[in-house]
């Protein structure tokens, strides 16, 4: 069987990342249009690094939970074909032994020069000052798709939402496309589809399981190996 398996910040709060919508979540604390768009870089870039230095060092200090390692199982035990997307920029799934992560909102642990597009691997603290590699240029920004921007491997996650047999998400919100609309490309394509999420998200899935990630993965994956 082939599955899609679509990832959102629930999979990494109860590594202690939090969310973005939960009541004390990301943008409950942080202006989104500063720290997460092109606009907000522009006016700011130094405010926009301090916010990602910041959830850089949470996340090199946090570690994968039973939710990510189910994931990473579920992948090593070839008794599916399962393809990992995720809106994380956390790097828990690799760290946790994914494979071919597919980070369509980018990565905390990359780097991209604004002038040339290079990317490299992101240091522990990062300084828009800091020249790019590449081009020199100090346009030094996170790798992360900021609003307003397209994110990234689309043509690829397309085309396996196209060709699956099962489309899970697993804590997300189902709020931002164009993932929020993944569950109905791939009930279009004739696949079913699952919801793990402490409560509905009316996305419409075919079934729910509801329970905390680090609980309801290691569950569902147990049920396919
Ligand atoms: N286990 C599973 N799910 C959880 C848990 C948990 N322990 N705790 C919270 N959740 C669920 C919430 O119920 C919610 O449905 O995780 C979801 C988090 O939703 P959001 O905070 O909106 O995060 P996400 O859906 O990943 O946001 C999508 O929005 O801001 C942008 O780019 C950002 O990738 C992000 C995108």
């Amino acid at each position: 069987m082939k599955i899609v398996i679509l990832t959102g910040a629930g999979v990494s709060a109860e590594s202690g990342l939090g969310t973005f919508r939960d009541e004390d979540g990301l943008w409950t604390r942080y202006d989104l249009e500063d720290v997460a768009t092109p606009q907000g870089f522009g006016r700011d870039p130094a405010l926009v690094h301090d916010f990602y230095n910041a959830r850089r060092q949470n996340c090199l200090s946090a570690a994968p939970n039973a939710a990510h390692d189910a994931l990473a199982k579920l992948q090593k035990s070839k008794r599916h074909d399962v393809i990992l997307v995720t809106q994380n920029v956390d790097d828990l799934h690799e760290r946790a032994g994914s494979r071919a992560v597919i980070h369509m909102h980018g990565s905390l642990m990359r780097a991209l020069c604004a002038g040339c597009g290079a990317t490299w691997d992101a240091p522990p603290v990062m300084d828009h000052a800091a020249p790019c590699p590449n081009c020199t240029a100090p346009k030094t920004r996170p790798d992360i798709v900021w609003f307003g921007e397209i994110p990234y491997h689309m043509d690829q996650i397309l085309h396996d939402l196209a060709t699956c047999d099962l489309f899970v998400a697993i804590g997300t919100s189902g709020t931002v496309y164009p993932a929020a609309g993944f569950v109905d490309i791939a009930q279009d394509a004739g696949a079913k589809t699952l919801e793990i999420n402490p409560e509905p998200t009316g996305g419409g899935f075919d079934t729910l399981r509801t329970g905390p990630a680090s609980q309801a993965v290691p569950d569902w994956v147990e049920t396919l190996i």
